[in-house]
């Protein structure tokens, strides 16, 4: 910083306190009413450069002048936190895959998670309400994760005390660089929308980009997306997470993203099942205080529903970390009873129901180990809708209630692909209430939920409208 513009607070003091200031550039001072030359060679003395500015930066917040204070020393400014913005000449163009994920609670945390190649010096997240004269900086953590080579530094910061129904901007900087300011999704009181892909996994993610982009677009308001498990192909190989951030970039900057695991993250670059490193590392997830599976699953509550997101791995993780489903069945049935939204949604990769038949119109169709698992405690705790995916095809089951059709229980929808990989499931005339038209192509839900409403609804990457589902209390 130059001497030009370096900040000159004059005050006379008046009895005990200051009754007169100004505030001017030490070679173009703008004297705003009578200075003490006495006080003034005091105060230099008495503080360090950097002390003086942001001292004279609290008296110009204090007192709405801000616009006075040079650039350089804007950010130096602290009241409560609190910051003025720099402006920042150079941008930020390294950073990649920005993501806002859900955090607990939703509606005034949120975390903000991006990647560069290149480890940045300083990271920094800068927030504050659109357009606000003042700005806090966020806590920013670095991690790195290497895959056939590929290093990637993984950045998150996790915000807190947000004001429900504000909205908030963020921008990411690097010592003199920055990059633009994107806006973070609040969280509104009422309805909201919720956008739910399942097995994005591809060869080729032009597939997954195609469907995201277009249902980005058509859904501009969502608040959350998810993508119900198999999220790439292999979770352990960089060049599936590349393709699928590329797909996901509009996506994942505009609506808060809700990880699910599947078991394609749970194979390792041999095709042998591992522990879901890549997914653990990419996604920084609410808390559920398991010190042996955190990340594995969680829950929170987005308006008037409760997500509980499962896992439903056992046959990939068990033999490489026992113990999950004992686990997350107790935690589970803790979360469900002290909770209290009207709604309650779980969303888990594999699904209930197992299709054995080689006939595409008349299926073998039983309940499998994982239904049987899951399903009485679904009955049990009140859930009114399960998601799931794994089978790459959409089938809406309406109610099941003890391993049958019903009136009652829980709602099942077996969400379809969003990739590229296709698989033939015959469609059972007992359980499949609406399935999507054959042979399968991509498709994705929207959630519609307020306090007396759940409505859901199925449509192909062209938009053509294929099953609508009202649910009310
Ligand atoms: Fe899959
Ligand atoms: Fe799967």
């Amino acid at each position: 910083m130059g001497t030009s513009d370096y900040l000159i607070v004059h005050v006379s003091p008046v009895g005990m306190g200051m009754s007169r200031w100004s505030v001017g550039h030490s070679h173009s001072e703008r004297t705003i009413c009578h200075i003490n030359p006495h006080f003034r060679k005091e105060i230099k003395t008495m503080l360090s450069r950097r002390q003086f500015i942001e001292w004279c930066g609290r008296i110009c917040l204090a007192l709405g002048i801000t616009s006075v204070l040079p650039n350089s020393a804007k950010a130096a400014v602290t009241q409560n936190g609190y910051h003025i913005p720099a402006d920042y000449t150079n941008s930020l163009s390294n950073v990649e895959f920005i993501q806002q994920i859900l955090t607990n609670p939703a509606d005034t945390c949120r975390t903000i998670m991006w990647q560069t190649k290149k480890k940045l010096g300083t990271p920094q997240l800068e927030y504050r309400m659109i357009k606000s004269e003042q700005a806090l900086w966020g806590q920013v953590s670095v991690d790195y994760l290497e895959q056939q080579g590929n290093g990637t530094f993984i950045y998150a910061c996790r915000l807190t005390g947000l004001t429900p129904g504000a909205d908030y901007e963020f921008r990411i900087a690097n010592g003199s660089r920055a990059t633009g300011w994107m806006p973070i999704t609040t969280v509104h009181p009422g309805h909201f929308q919720m956008l739910i892909f399942a097995d994005s996994q591809c060869e080729n993610y032009s597939v997954w980009r195609n469907i995201a982009e277009a249902a980005h677009y058509r859904h501009p308001n969502a608040a959350l997306a998810t993508v119900i498990g198999d999220l790439t192909d292999n979770g352990q190989f960089y060049y599936h997470w590349k393709g699928w951030y590329e797909g996901a970039e509009n996506l994942l900057k505009s609506h808060i993203f809700v990880p699910v695991m599947g078991n394609h993250e749970c194979y390792d670059p041999q095709w042998q099942m591992c522990l879901p490193e890549g997914y653990l590392r990419h996604f920084v997830v609410p808390h559920n205080q398991s010190t042996r599976f955190p990340g594995y699953y969680y829950s929170f509550d987005y308006g008037d529903v409760h997500f509980i997101v499962l896992n439903n791995q056992f046959e990939e993780l068990d033999g490489l970390k026992p113990g999950l489903y004992n686990e997350q069945r107790q935690w589970f049935l803790h979360d469900i009873r002290k909770n209290h939204c009207p709604w309650k949604v779980v969303l888990m990769h594999k699904d209930v129901i197992e299709y054995e038949s080689p006939s595409p119109t008349q299926g073998d169709v039983y309940i499998n180990e994982i239904g049987k698992n899951f399903m009485p405690d679904f009955e049990t705790c009140g859930i009114d809708l399960v998601v799931t995916g794994h089978l790459h095809v959409y089938r809406n089951r309406r109610h099941i209630l003890k391993g049958r059709p019903s009136d009652n229980g829980p709602v099942y929808v077996l969400c379809g692909l969003s990739g590229d990989q296709l698989y033939s499931v015959p469609i059972s005339r007992e359980f499949d209430k609406a399935t999507a038209p054959q042979p399968e192509n991509a498709s994705y839900i929207t959630l519609d939920a307020d306090e007396e409403e759940l409505r859901l609804r199925c449509y192909l990457t062209d938009g053509k409208l294929i099953d609508d589902m009202l649910l009310k209390k």
